[in-house]
């Protein structure tokens, strides 16, 4: 099933200079990029965005986190996108992520892991909605 889903590479990524990197990483795994844009939101919008987490413990850290640099958001289009992709990126925390993995190789610790990636159907269309509108994308 060809589906899309969003990427973030996060800001500890974009200040470290890994953009190129991990860009070239979603090619050569066949990911099509159909959007990419490099933006600064702020914390209230941060936190609009992984509204999901208000709850937990880490959210104020991760909100401030993402707000605190430019970051570069790209819409992925490819078949199983959504799963592929994560697996890609590995698992949250970098110490327990799969050799070859983005965050196994580039992440730090379990909040700056310098991707992000859609989880579910619903989410790619929430945060592809987020940041991109339609005038925004290229086949
Ligand atoms: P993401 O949403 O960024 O793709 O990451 P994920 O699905 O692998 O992990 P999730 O549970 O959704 O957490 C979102 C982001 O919050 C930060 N985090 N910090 N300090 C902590 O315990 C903690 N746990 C999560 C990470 O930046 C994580 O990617
Ligand atoms: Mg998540």
């Amino acid at each position: 099933m060809i589906e899309r889903t969003l990427a973030i590479i996060k800001p500890d990524a974009v200040s470290r200079q890994l953009t190129g990197e991990i860009i070239k990483r979603y090619e050569l795994h066949g990911f099509k990029i159909l959007a990419v844009k490099k933006i600064q939101i702020t914390k209230s919008q941060a936190e609009c965005f992984y509204y999901v987490h208000k709850q937990r413990p880490f959210f104020e850290s991760l909100a401030g986190f993402m707000a605190g640099g430019p970051m570069v958001v790209l819409v992925l289009e490819g078949k199983d996108a959504i799963k592929r992709h994560r697996d890609l990126m590995g698992a949250t925390n970098p110490k327990e992520a799969a050799p070859g993995t983005i965050r196994k190789e580039f992440g730090t610790d379990i909040e700056h892991n310098v991707v992000h990636g859609s989880d579910s159907r619903e989410s790619a269309q929430f945060e592809i909605g987020y940041f991109f509108s339609g005038l925004e994308f290229q086949p």
